[in-house]
């Protein structure tokens, strides 16, 4: 555990030192849960949401985009049932004075028992060498299974506890799994209470002429009411999507583990309107398109998992999450969910509009049935820069930090590194920098040693140096040295785009989808 808070503090303090995130009104003392992306970060972020954008909207003919605007109609959160539903079940331990979601101490009560299972696996596997088989050994080894069967069991009546509003069994069974403050080792907890996660805040100028606002929880919403818009505009023809990013806001109880949960985010959401009937097919569909866009970028397909929901929200029939290795363990990046016709069907009846759709096969008229795909981009961001962030030791004796970022998300795709700051090597470096920008985010640098400009260059990610030398001058040829694996080669001035272009294109990464 000291380890994975060890890897988690140099995460966030790399994030700051190479400026890719900072806290929000640091000079304040910062503002809780809330952060700023720095130069690196904004141009990670961008490039992770077009990745998106691109996968999602570029190449689907049937899905197009839309960017709808953060404040909405108060009612849109009747309808969708925000108001009344969208609450955590939060517990305060009465000697720490700590709060805590009762559900996420219970989830993490849970999770020991899947590290308790992990650690019987590490185990056999020691003890059998070879010969041993993890599928049979976690389908038959009796202790395994009363782990898992604990887990399900405890996991299947919280969900039906908070489905049913048992606020009193959630805190029974807390107090029956003799969960501890995390903090101070105490049991001795409040009632489990709801609180709203919304936001609330006012339109116009005068206190009488004022209307209450919410700050939109998801950006979903502002896809369902456009629905007829876009459907009618673009002459959408059912299985279709909209697909949207943008800025959601959530009062959150437990705002911790820095960028992974919020108060003001990003979502990258894309609702795909199907026939009902067939949203069980594109609900598995898309859970499968979903984690071949992850596999793609390469972090290793060991740390992807799905979690079917047991508890499921108040609009759903299916939902899984995908859940990525962060530094902290399995968690939630993404979501899957089978959401019905609820909200189309519930907007209909709350602004008494026809929210349907014609369907010129079946000579019908119905209430499309949605799937959706909803990742947090701050999340993705998480998880592609913990994942990337690593220490090398080196055959020389020393240690590298190097960001391994996927080439296509690098904020700089190449440094231009002059040897020296004379001899007309600096004007070279910037003639082959002002050629290179039209296509590629690329860097000058000619301060320092050439070795500590290439750790620089390591631990931003660039997967790119290019230095110009003395050779340059006489035959137009410069170093090309290779992020990953620090090899050198010298190839021609004119060779340079195709080179980079080769590995940062988005076609080559996506293709692997
Ligand atoms: N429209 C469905 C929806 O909003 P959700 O599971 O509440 O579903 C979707 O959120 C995704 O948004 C999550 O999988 C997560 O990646 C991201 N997300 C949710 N709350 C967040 C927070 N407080 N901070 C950062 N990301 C968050």
């Amino acid at each position: 555990m000291a380890n994975q808070d060890d890897q988690f503090k140099k995460v966030v303090s790399h994030a700051k030192e190479y400026g890719f995130v900072f806290q929000s009104s640091e000079i304040y003392d910062g503002l809780s849960a809330v952060y700023d992306y720095a130069q690196n970060g904004v141009e990670l972020k961008k490039n992770i949401r077009e990745y998106w954008w691109k996968a999602m909207v570029q190449m689907h003919e049937n899905i197009v985009g839309l960017d709808a605007a953060i404040f909405m109609h108060p009612t849109t959160w009747k309808a969708s049932g925000h108001v009344d539903a969208f609450n955590d079940p939060l517990i305060d331990n009465k000697d720490s004075k700590k709060r805590y979601r009762a559900d996420v101490l219970i989830e993490d009560y849970v999770a020991k028992l899947d590290d308790k299972i992990e650690k019987e696996v590490e185990k056999a596997a020691k003890r059998f060498g070879d010969s041993f088989d993890k599928d049979q050994f976690l389908t038959t080894n009796p202790r395994v299974l009363g782990y898992k069967e604990k887990g399900e069991s405890i996991l299947k009546r919280m969900g039906k506890s908070l489905a049913e509003e048992n606020l009193a069994d959630v805190k029974a069974l807390i107090e029956e799994l003799e969960i501890a403050c995390p903090l101070t080792g105490s049991r001795n907890w409040t009632e489990v209470k709801q609180f709203n996660l919304m936001f609330g805040t006012k339109i116009g100028a005068s206190a009488d002429a004022s209307m209450d606002l919410y700050l939109r929880p998801e950006t979903a919403q502002g896809i369902f009411v456009n629905f007829s818009n876009v459907q009618k505009s673009g002459r959408m023809k059912i299985p279709f999507g909209i697909a949207q990013t943008g800025k959601a806001f959530r009062n959150e109880i437990v705002a911790r583990q820095f960028i992974f949960r919020m108060r003001e985010f990003e979502q990258m959401e894309m609702q795909f309107f199907v026939r009902p009937g067939t949203q069980k097919e594109w609900y598995e569909e898309w859970k499968q398109a979903r984690l071949k866009w992850h596999l793609s970028l390469g972090l290793g397909k060991e740390n992807y998992r799905f979690h079917d929901h047991d508890k499921l929200a108040h609009y759903a029939d299916a939902a899984a999450d995908i859940e990525f290795k962060f530094p902290f363990g399995f968690k939630e990046l993404e979501g899957i969910h089978s959401r019905t016709d609820f909200d189309l069907a519930s907007h209909e009846k709350f602004s008494g509009k026809k929210l349907q759709y014609f369907d010129p096969e079946l000579n019908e008229h119905y209430v499309p049935y949605v799937v959706e795909t909803s990742i947090g981009l701050d999340r993705m961001f998480l998880a592609v820069f913990s994942n990337s962030l690593q220490e090398e030791d080196l055959e020389n004796g020393t240690t590298r930090t190097v960001l391994r970022l996927p080439a296509v998300l690098a904020p700089t795709k190449a440094a231009i590194l002059p040897l020296v700051k004379k001899d007309g090597l600096p004007e070279i470096a910037r003639k082959i920098m002002d050629d290179l920008k039209w296509d590629f985010s690329v860097d000058y640098d000619e301060k320092d040693a050439v070795g500590r400009r290439y750790r620089r260059q390591d631990a931003v990610g660039t997967p790119f140096c290019i230095t110009v030398d003395h050779e340059t001058l006489t035959d137009d040829t410069v170093t090309i040295r290779y992020r990953d694996t620090m090899a050198q080669n010298r190839v021609k001035i004119s060779e340079l785009r195709g080179i980079i272009k080769e590995e940062v294109d988005v076609k080559k990464w996506l293709m692997k989808m």
